[in-house]
């Protein structure tokens, strides 16, 4: 059984249930969560989300890429006002209602940015990338590992195909000099399902960007944990 939103939020419950009560309505509304997702809310997306937290080293720069309507990137600023994060997001209409949530729940550690993640190499440079629910492993980490910092790390929510996901990210992760891989879970203990992350460490400067010429043969090792 879960512990409860309390634990998970403690003193910024209240800022998460302004956030989630805007969800439940504009979010709904413009289209932005679908309505069945209303009941589970908590559960299935702010909490899952939150927990995330356990992950992400002390004052770090993050990028959540492909933010959509925030998850995880609000919940974590929300819960982690030592974090800097860039909510990283195409769409007109969900940065609009990014820039409209950082305004109502007053986050002063959130930059909303409007763009696609392959268009933002050498703009964005952070210690750690998030991404819920964007793209394929495989896909994801040629977008997400060039706007890490050396050594910086993709923290990807991913769900039961976790494993397999990374399996076949393998040759991409070797082209793009990634150090290591991890599949670990959050939250144990705290939420009923805890959140299965994919983590890829970032190589030290050795990458192959996705558009850059001539791949190097790979010097990434791999890790794997539960
Ligand atoms: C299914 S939604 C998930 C949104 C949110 N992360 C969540 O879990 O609810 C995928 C999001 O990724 C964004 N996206 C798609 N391609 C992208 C790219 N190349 N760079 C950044 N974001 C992208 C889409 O606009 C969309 O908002």
């Amino acid at each position: 059984m879960g512990i409860g939103r309390e634990v998970v939020f403690g003193d910024a419950l209240p800022v998460a249930e302004r956030y989630a009560a805007f969800l439940e309505t504009a979010g709904v509304e413009r289209g932005l969560m679908g309505p069945r997702e209303v009941d589970r809310l908590w559960e299935r997306h702010l909490i899952n989300c939150a927990v995330v937290s356990e992950a992400i080293p002390a004052d770090a720069r993050v990028v959540d890429v492909g933010s959509g309507a925030g998850l995880p990137g609000i919940v974590l600023a929300i819960v982690r006002p030592d974090l800097r994060i860039i909510l990283l997001e195409p769409l007109l209409r969900r940065t609009t209602f990014l820039d409209e949530c950082v305004e109502m729940l007053d986050l002063r550690n959130v930059e909303v940015r409007r763009g696609r993640a392959e268009d933002m190499v050498g703009e964005i440079t952070v210690d750690v990338a998030t991404a819920r629910a964007v793209a394929p492993l495989k896909r994801l980490v040629t977008w997400a590992l060039p706007l890490l910092r050396p050594d910086g790390e993709l923290l990807a929510l991913k769900g039961e195909r976790a494993a397999a996901e990374l399996d076949e990210a393998e040759p991409v992760l070797k082209r793009l000099g990634a150090r290591s891989t991890e599949l670990l879970q959050v939250g144990r203990g705290m939420v009923d399902s805890p959140t299965t992350l994919v983590r890829v460490v970032a190589g030290r400067g050795e990458a192959v960007g996705p558009r850059q010429r001539a791949p190097r043969r790979a010097k990434g090792s791999r890790k794997r944990s539960s």
